[in-house]
C-alpha cells in the first residue's frame, strides 16, 4: 500500500509546479504524472467536457494503483473535483488545488483579495463560493486572465511582453486595496515573482503548491501512507506528445523530465 504512487493531474504542464511542490517535501513518494496535453486549455472548455475528461483519467491513475490522486488544475478542480470525489470515494482519496487554499486563507482573514485565473475556474465561481462559507467577512475580486497560459508556455516570462500583459490585467481599478491575490492556476507560479514586484511586494501573492504539498503530506501521514520503502520512481505521462511539451514541463517541474503518450481515447 505504502510504496503505490501519488497520482497528479492537469490539463497539460501547469501541475508539474505542483508536482515539483510535492517532490521538494516528499521525496520519498513515486509520482505518477497525467497531463492532458490533447485536450488542453481546459480553462476554455464546458464543465460538462472537463468532468469527462477527468473521469477518464482518474480511471488510468486508478489502473496504476494511486493511493491518492491530486487534481492539480483549477479549472478542472472547479468543475470536477466534487463529483469525482463522490463517485470514487470507495476507491481513493481525491484532494484538489482550491480547497487547502480556502483553508489557508480562512486562517488569514483579509478584509479583501484578489483571484485570477482561466475562464472557467473564474465563471464557475467556485472559489467566491468556497470563501463565502469559511471567511464570510471577506471582499473577493475574481479576474479571468486567459492570455496568461499562453504567454508562459511561450517563454514570456521576464520581459516587455509579460509586463505589459501582466500590468493590463493586474492595473484592474477593482483590485485595489487587496490584501492578497491568489494565483488560481497551476501554471501562474512562474510569473509570481513579476506580479509581486507589480504590487511592489505590498500583495501577498498566494499559490497553491505550498498549501496543497503540505496538506498532502498531511494526509498520508494521518493514513499511514507515507512510503517509507526506499522505492521512489517518478512517471510522467501525456495524451498527445511533442518535443515542445517535454521541453517545457522542464521549465515548470524544474528539471528534466522524460514524457510517455499514453492515449486514453482512442
Ligand atoms: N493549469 C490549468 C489550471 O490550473 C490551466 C491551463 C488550462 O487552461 O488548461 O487551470
Amino acid at each position: 500500500m505504502k510504496n503505490r504512487p501519488i497520482g497528479i493531474f492537469d490539463s497539460g504542464v501547469g501541475g508539474l509546479t505542483v508536482a515539483h511542490a510535492i517532490k521538494q517535501i516528499l521525496p520519498g513518494e513515486s509520482m505518477i504524472y497525467f497531463g492532458d496535453t490533447a485536450h488542453l486549455p481546459y480553462g476554455d472548455k464546458s464543465e460538462e467536457l472537463i468532468k469527462f475528461y477527468s473521469g477518464k483519467i482518474t480511471e488510468f491513475l486508478l489502473s496504476y494503483n494511486s493511493k491518492i490522486i491530486l487534481i492539480a488544475c483549477n479549472s478542472a478542480s472547479a468543475s470536477a473535483y466534487e463529483t469525482l470525489r463522490e463517485e470514487y470515494k470507495e476507491k481513493v482519496i481525491m484532494i484538489d488545488v482550491i480547497d487547502p487554499v480556502v483553508d489557508y486563507l480562512a486562517k488569514r482573514k483579509f478584509k479583501k483579495l484578489g483571484i485570477i485565473g482561466t475562464k472557467r475556474t473564474i465563471s464557475s465561481g467556485t472559489y467566491e463560493q468556497k470563501i463565502k462559507e469559511k471567511s464570510p467577512g471577506t471582499d473577493v475580486i475574481s479576474l479571468a486572465t486567459p492570455l496568461l497560459v499562453p504567454m508562459i508556455e511561450e517563454g514570456f516570462i521576464y520581459d516587455d511582453i509579460s509586463n505589459a500583459i501582466i500590468r493590463t490585467y493586474l492595473s484592474n481599478p477593482s483590485f485595489s486595496g487587496i490584501e492578497a491575490l491568489v494565483l488560481a492556476c497551476t501554471h501562474y507560479p512562474l510569473i509570481k515573482n513579476q506580479i509581486r514586484k507589480f504590487f511592489d511586494f505590498k500583495v501577498e501573492v498566494i499559490d497553491s503548491s505550498a498549501t496543497v504539498s503540505a496538506m498532502l503530506k498531511n494526509i498520508l501521514e494521518k493514513n499511514n501512507l507515507l512510503n517509507d520503502t526506499g522505492t521512489a520512481k517518478d512517471l510522467f505521462f501525456v495524451s498527445d506528445y511533442t518535443p515542445y511539451f517535454e521541453k517545457i514541463a522542464g521549465m515548470f517541474f524544474e528539471g528534466n523530465i522524460n514524457l510517455t503518450r499514453a492515449d486514453l481515447w482512442s
